[in-house]
């Protein structure tokens, strides 16, 4: 996939639903006796395999366009799957998936693909075993996971590291467990779980200094409405900030504070984005977002991130270090060592990436540093399978100086199918 310097970026986005909100969702109603609806769902290649494995453990599942109805029994009665389940790529599939079949009557196994089968597991293997699970792992950390679920009793957990998909993990579980689960975080980080339980009848409090859940919970069955994706929008709002007379329309988008960490860098450099039809679905803010060329952006956007903000921006740091390339004061991010545990290691995949462009930069083990004053000058792209390093070049190559070739395109399935097609509606060439 070539894609060419652009002039300007000018139309309407249609997004993908909010694929972190749509892995939720679907647990959910997996986990509730009865038919959920759930509109919007993203069509993007991780939820379709956490559909998958709900279906291998007994939920039926109907999709249509952009809309999934799922029917259960409940979560006493997920039946063992006959074959080992299959998570894909999806790191939250994983997690998710096996709090449920830790929490159920029967043995099972869960692996991914050849990059989720390197990610580390130990994270949840140690939390769920305390709550009565039993899991073998290859090397005690990776996928395959053997689980021997159990009556699970709830746990006080601090978390020692920021992951949303952990917290959630053992909100499920605490769902199924006997007694009070709590979950401690140090650093918050994407809420969207919290926010959808009460809908499906769970309530969870903020109690002995986290969040709590009194198990066991019977969930019930709901519609649902999910906003648009936040971090596939991302590479669209800063091109089109970057292009020179852009202006894009995004509707629907979901603006949850926990996930926005960019909207909020954007306004420190002075930079607001016009938000317009502000409301809440189901729990979540959503809006109608429009974006223009900005002029200030690249003479006040801060030079370095780190701390508090890199769990709430974690998806948007390849696409960040894209804009760092630009800025007038560069651009470093540190403690963001997470990065090397996603779908690649994504601290190597970023300087690797920017290197073949053209950009001098220099590599930490828990970041990178981009100097100023340099321009991107086109070159080829690795994309290492990894969906947001092919989607993050991708804008490289609309505001650099030569076009950009991104190897393996077809990765961006995992989270946005037909990224490119929406791409290129909206570019106005050079
Ligand atoms: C996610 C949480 C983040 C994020 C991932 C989706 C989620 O991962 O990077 O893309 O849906 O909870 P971690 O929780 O491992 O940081």
């Amino acid at each position: 996939m070539q894609i060419q310097p652009a002039s300007s970026l000018r139309g309407t986005v249609l997004l993908p639903g909010d694929k972190s909100i749509s892995h939720r969702y679907a647990v959910l109603a997996a986990m509730a006796e009865g038919s959920t609806t759930i509109r919007n769902f993203s069509n993007s290649q991780d939820c379709q395999s956490t559909l998958d494995c709900l279906q291998q453990i007994g939920v039926d599942i109907h999709r249509r366009e952009r809309e999934v109805e799922i029917q259960s029994q409940g979560w006493t009665e997920f039946q063992q799957p006959t074959r080992t389940l299959d998570a894909g790529n999806s790191g939250t599939t994983i997690r998710f998936l096996s709090a449920l079949l830790c929490g159920s009557s029967f043995a099972s196994t869960i692996q991914g693909d050849s990059s989720l089968n390197r990610r580390p597991m130990q994270r949840i293997i140690i939390p769920l075993t305390r709550m009565g699970a039993s899991i073998s792992a290859h090397k005690d950390e990776y996928p395959p996971l053997h689980i021997s679920g159990a009556s699970l009793q709830g746990i006080h957990y601090r978390l020692p590291l920021a992951s949303a998909q952990v917290k959630s993990c053992l909100l499920l579980a605490g769902l199924m467990a006997r007694g009070q689960t709590v979950v401690e975080e140090t650093t918050p980080t994407r809420n969207h779980t919290e926010l959808a339980l009460p809908f499906f009848n769970a309530s969870p409090k903020h109690e002995n200094g986290g969040i709590a859940i009194e198990g066991p919970v019977s969930l019930k069955p709901v519609q649902m409405e999910i906003p648009g994706d936040f971090s596939a929008a991302a590479f669209f709002i800063l091109a089109a900030l970057l292009l020179p007379d852009s202006e894009i329309h995004l509707a629907g988008v979901g603006v949850n504070p926990s996930r926005t960490a960019l909207l909020a860098l954007l306004e420190q450099a002075g930079v607001r984005l016009e938000q317009t039809n502000t409301r809440l679905s189901n729990g979540e803010p959503v809006c109608d977002l429009t974006v223009r060329h900005s002029r200030q952006l690249l003479d006040r956007f801060p030079a370095q991130i780190q701390g508090e903000w890199i769990p709430n921006l974690i998806d948007e740091i390849p696409v960040l270090a894209v804009l760092g390339t630009r800025l007038k004061r560069g651009l470093a991010i540190r403690q963001a060592e997470e990065l090397r545990k996603k779908e690649s290691d994504r601290i190597h995949s970023t300087v690797l990436n920017l290197r073949n462009i053209g950009i001098r930069v220099e590599e930490f083990p828990d970041g990178f540093a981009i100097p100023p004053g340099q321009q991107i000058g086109g070159g080829r792209v690795q994309s290492l399978g990894d969906h947001r390093i092919a989607m993050a070049f991708s804008v490289a190559g609309l505001i650099g100086l030569g076009p950009v070739e991104i190897d393996d395109p077809a990765c961006v399935s995992v989270s946005f199918p037909g990224f490119f097609e929406v791409l290129q509606s909206l570019v106005v060439k050079s």
